[in-house]
């Protein structure tokens, strides 16, 4: 016998806002065939000005409580990943607590940009297997929109704002990769390739700044980062991409998507895609990828799925799991 964490519940939440690549054509010299062509991105939701990160991660940590058939009394824990939390501090993660009305536990957010709901669930495994919460709502949400230098077009089109959340509750499993619930993690940074993509402003620094990348540099690191961290996550379930019913992966480009797929040997038919809907929602996207696949009836109880993701650090990394 040996414990697991078993997802239990999943729930996403978008803003009311889309916007189409359409509009960026009034204010850019870009046009919706380069966006679509580039980075497969259609559409992307935006915040209301009034409209938060917690409050983003609230809804979604309602939607997935709803669908575990939970309530916030239920759970031990909150992991939040974000980059764009409200405030300096507190951290969002103990606004969504106070938002959902859970008056015991504990909670903390994650930062590791777009790896960081990765981040999130493999640091929420681990609190179950050694015994420090039971059950543990794991988010990632972001806002985005906040940080994008809207005159520069090589950026501000390929983000958008959301949230999505999923209920870990640790269980009994067999010990093997039958079991339900995470079966390996694999995290990885590198600090040398900070220049790549960053924020030129946080409160050390006296400002908020803007997000800066250097596109073609982050999508050769990606591809070939993004295939081996999968493979080491199955490798360490005792798996491999034969065994894999579906990659969810970060949802940042879709050639990015195509082409650790094809690195890895795995058709697109195995491949969850919502990038043309939500653009690269950052640590947001896994899970509001997890929500939508289930959604629309393509994960499945017992399916095999890795998740990967990669971003500023670099940061990079990719969970196993069973659903
Ligand atoms: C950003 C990205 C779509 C750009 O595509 P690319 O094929 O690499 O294009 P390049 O950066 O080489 O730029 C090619 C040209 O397109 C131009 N361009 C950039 N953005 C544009 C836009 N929105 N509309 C029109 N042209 C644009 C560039 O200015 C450049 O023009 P130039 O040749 O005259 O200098 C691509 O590099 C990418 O997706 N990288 C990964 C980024 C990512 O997903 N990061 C997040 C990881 S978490």
């Amino acid at each position: 016998m040996a414990g697991r964490s078993v997802v239990v519940g999943v729930g996403h939440y978008l803003p009311k806002r889309v916007v189409p690549n359409s509009e960026f054509e009034k204010t850019l010299d870009t046009t919706d065939e380069w966006i679509r062509t580039r980075s497969g991105i259609e559409r992307r939701h935006f915040a209301a000005d009034d409209e938060t990160t917690s409050d983003l991660a609230a809804k979604a940590a309602e939607a997935a409580l709803a669908d575990a058939g939970l309530t916030a009394d239920d759970i031990d824990a909150i992991v939040l990943a974000t980059s764009t939390a409200d405030l300096t501090f507190p951290s969002a993660a103990t606004m969504v607590q106070a938002r959902l009305g859970m008056n015991r536990g504990f909670a903390f957010d994650v930062q590791a940009v777009c790896a960081g709901f990765v981040y999130a669930l493999s640091n929420a495994n681990a609190l179950v297997l050694s015994g420090q919460a039971r059950r543990v709502l794991v988010i990632g949400a972001e806002t985005f929109s906040r940080i994008m230098d809207w005159t520069d077009r090589s950026t501000c089109v390929l983000f958008g704002d959301g949230a999505g959340a999923l209920v870990l509750e640790g269980q009994e499993g067999q010990g093997t990769s039958d079991d339900r619930g995470i079966l390996a993690t694999d995290l990885n940074s590198d600090g040398r390739y900070k220049d790549l993509l960053y924020v030129d402003g946080g409160v050390s620094t006296q400002s908020t700044g803007h997000l800066r990348m250097q596109g073609n540099q982050v999508f050769r690191h990606a591809v070939e980062k993004l295939a081996k961290t999968a493979e080491v996550a199955l490798e360490r379930a005792g798996l491999t991409t034969d065994d894999v019913d579906w990659i969810v992966p970060h949802q940042a480009n879709i050639r990015i998507i195509q082409g650790t797929a094809r690195k890895m040997g795995l058709p697109m038919d195995n491949v969850v895609v919502t990038v043309q809907d939500h653009g690269n929602t950052s640590a947001a996207s896994i899970p509001l990828a997890l929500s939508v696949g289930k959604q629309s009836g393509q994960i499945k109880q017992g399916d095999l799925i890795v998740t990967e993701a990669i971003g500023g650090g670099l940061a990079w990394g990719a969970v196993a799991l069973r659903w």
